[in-house]
């Protein structure tokens, strides 16, 4: 994405020679666009679990560079596997529903238990790093290729008139490391000259959609309107809404799809008013090991205090403030699931299949139970 007048990916070696990761801190933004440095893996793990960096792609892609600096960390310790073993760990457990976490671990650790000697094994887990990233962007790419002729389909039935998507969360570029899962085919429709507007879900608690899908969509020029969480209903019921397109945090083999807290609702209110619902991902987000979403897939809850408290700008400062009873009671749970009854389609890097789990496996026959 465009930022500034200059390329940026959202994670990057700062060069060819050097062992630091640049990340774009997203806890400032929309207001503040600051890159931080990340030396060692202890820091790469605060920056996932504190939320420096979010969204599924991306963790997967922090998680690839995490092991390069877990590698470097296991070098200066006596015994170089526990020491790998133990921050592989640290990272899988910094948050547990973005499958591609642990898929990129594995991934690393596969890769670096191939060759015996310690330099090698640096020399594998940086390539595999930059590897993992230049998949993931090339993957939202496709997508938006694949995904975008169902943007260009609806336009030509409404005879070119405006294509109102409504989207939830940032499943965006900075929620990967390019271009974005849902937000791919919207850029790609854009590029095209369709016309598009986007609904933005501010997305409670944590304010994804107000905040960075929003500003991703300014800087790119893409008509929208932020709206509160509960406004999409009401949309589709007054046929403002042509179709939905979210991202997805782990979707099983069957079709089930784990998103931010917020989108099973909306999958409901499309259901019922007769809009496609789609899920754009990755491959790196199936879980093929599960099948039953709603039990299967863990739940992140964070910090009630998130829920408590909203961030914001006020008289040019980032100012934390309180919004409920000191004393009330919050919870926080981070994601929940849509059932595969009510998902339209999922757009994926090979194309767009149906949420079932022979459609799914048709994409990616691999994946065929044994
Ligand atoms: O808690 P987050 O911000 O890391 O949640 C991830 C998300 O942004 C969404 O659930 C998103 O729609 C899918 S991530 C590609």
């Amino acid at each position: 994405m465009i930022v500034q007048q200059k390329h940026f990916r959202t994670i990057w070696f700062k060069s060819s020679s050097s062992d630091t990761v640049c990340i774009i801190d997203q806890r400032p933004l929309p207001h503040q666009f600051i890159i931080e440095e990340i030396a060692t893996i202890n820091e790469m793990i605060i920056a996932i679990k504190e939320m420096h960096l979010r969204g599924a792609g991306l963790i997967g892609a922090a998680a690839g560079y995490g092991m390069y600096l877990a590698v470097l960390e296991a070098e200066k310790e006596k015994a170089f596997d526990i020491s790998l073993q133990s921050s592989a760990k640290k990272l899988i457990d910094s948050r547990p529903t973005a499958v591609n976490l642990i898929w990129a671990v594995n991934r690393q650790l596969q890769a670096i238990s191939k060759v015996s000697s310690v330099d090698e094994k640096k020399t594998v887990a940086r390539n595999m790093a930059i590897t993992i990233a230049d998949e993931d962007a090339a993957f939202c790419k496709s997508i938006g290729e694949h995904g975008v002729k169902i943007i260009e389909a609806i336009s030509h039935k409404k005879q070119g008139d405006t294509v109102n998507i409504l989207t939830h969360c940032n499943a965006g570029w900075l929620a990967f490391v390019d271009y974005g899962s849902a937000t791919a085919p919207i850029y790609e429709a854009f590029k095209r000259g369709v016309k598009i507007h986007v609904w933005v879900d501010e997305t409670r608690p944590r304010n994804q959609g107000a905040s960075l899908t929003a500003w991703e969509l300014l800087n790119a020029g893409v008509p929208h309107t932020i709206i509160a969480d509960n406004t999409g209903g009401h949309l589709m019921q007054h046929g403002m809404v042509d179709m939905v397109i979210v991202g997805a945090d782990r979707v099983t083999r069957a079709g089930d799809a784990a998103n931010k807290i917020g989108t099973y609702l909306k999958a409901l209110a499309a259901k019922d008013n007769g809009i496609p619902f789609y899920v754009a991902l990755p491959s790196s987000t199936f879980d093929w090991k599960i099948t039953d979403g709603v039990k299967e897939i863990p739940i992140e809850e964070r910090d009630a205090e998130e829920v408590k408290y909203i961030t914001g700008l006020c008289n040019n400062e980032l100012k934390k403030v309180l919004i409920t009873p000191l004393n009330s009671n919050a919870s926080n749970f981070g994601f929940d699931v849509t059932p595969a009854r009510l998902i339209r389609g999922f757009i994926t890097e090979r194309g767009v299949c149906e949420a079932t789990e022979q459609s799914i496996v048709s994409l990616f026959p691999e994946k065929v139970a044994k």
